[in-house]
């Protein structure tokens, strides 16, 4: 985990709309382009070959449709659209049936009973082909209202879903047994948002603990958990972990980013462990890019020697 400054420099970034149409120029056109590392393309025919190219290598995945805090309705239903589009897409191309959404995607900051509305029609048509949907967990002001949409939909009988809970937030050790008490899957990561001090923990350190914490927690009473996480150390605590305490490896899986860490990612499956990877895909990719840069500085200086590598 990268220092505030750099996730703070990034957040910024992240919203500057001019910023946003220049990369959309430039930034995916050419395949070797630099947003390619982590984004499998613009459209959901790209994604799929990725996602073959995964599964060839024993790695399983979730596709992600890019996008995130939609202002109209219109942009909402479309979004909805197009993920019925993908979810059909996939059923016909034969990969796993595993996707994750945003709730601010379908039109959660307009109105939350469409945006409610909208995730149904999506879970409507995911469930009975037989498909996973993660709701991805958003920055802290969406945290409560995306955990009682969950709840909402898990008493109504939706069984195929799952959550994300981000070991930054204080309030998550608690949220984790709310969960946990549900019967539901939980995705652990750290979180990929700048929180202020009144809700997060501040050091990675702090952080971290708390990533320890909670995945002994969600390894020991978890219904089949993700750990969601490029850290070495991490990971090998949880290997630990459940070899101590008889976890079996197909308890549980571990799950990487799309471009990230990809020597870990095989190492684990030559390991006999299950790793699903994120692969996000479509035109809305710039937010989640610049998460991606901020997270380690190291990206920077691997987007300038592509961009100068490229026009040079
Ligand atoms: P940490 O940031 O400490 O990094 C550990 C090591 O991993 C680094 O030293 C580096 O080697 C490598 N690494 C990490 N990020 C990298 C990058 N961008 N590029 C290259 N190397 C990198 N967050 C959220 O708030 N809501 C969500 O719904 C999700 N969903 C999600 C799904 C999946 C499958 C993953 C893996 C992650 C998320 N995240 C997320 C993101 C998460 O919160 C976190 O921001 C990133 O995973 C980075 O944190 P790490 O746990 O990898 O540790």
């Amino acid at each position: 985990m990268v220092d505030r400054a750099s996730k703070t420099f990034f957040h910024l970034l992240a919203h500057s709309g001019v910023l946003k149409k220049m990369a959309s120029r430039y930034g995916m056109r050419h395949p070797t382009s630099f947003a390619r590392r982590f984004i499998a393309g613009e459209t959901v025919e790209e994604a799929i070959e990725a996602a073959r190219a995964l599964e060839a290598k024993r790695l399983h995945l979730a596709l992600d449709l890019l996008g995130e805090s939609v202002t109209s309705l219109d942009t909402a239903d479309a979004a909805t659209r197009e993920y019925l589009a993908v979810i059909d897409a996939v059923t016909r191309s034969g990969i796993e049936r595993n996707i994750s959404l945003k709730l601010t995607q379908l039109g959660l900051d307009v109105d939350k009973a469409s945006a409610v509305d909208n995730l149904r029609k999506i879970l409507e048509r995911a469930e009975p082909a037989g498909f996973f949907v993660r709701i991805d967990m958003e920055n802290s002001p969406y945290t409560d209202v995306t955990l009682e949409i969950f709840e909402t939909l898990w008493q109504q009988g939706y069984r195929q879903i799952g959550v994300v809970l981000q070991s930054a937030l204080h309030r998550s050790e608690r949220d984790l047994q709310r969960i946990t008490a549900l019967g539901a899957r939980v995705r652990l990561v750290k979180g990929a948002y700048k929180e202020p001090k009144s809700v997060a923990y501040q050091t990675k350190s702090d952080v971290d603990a708390a990533y320890a914490r909670m995945m002994r927690t969600v390894l020991s009473t978890g219904h089949y958990p993700a750990i969601a996480t490029h850290d070495r150390a991490m990971i090998d605590l949880a290997r630990q972990f459940a070899r101590q305490h008889n976890i079996a490896a197909d308890r549980f899986e571990f799950q990487m980013l799309y471009g990230v860490r990809r020597d870990l990612q095989m190492s684990l499956v030559k390991e006999g462990y299950p790793v699903r990877v994120y692969v996000p895909f479509g035109r809305e990719w710039f937010p989640y890019f610049m998460r991606r840069l901020g997270e380690r500085p190291a990206n920077i200086a691997f987007v300038m020697r592509a961009i100068l590598g490229e026009s040079g």
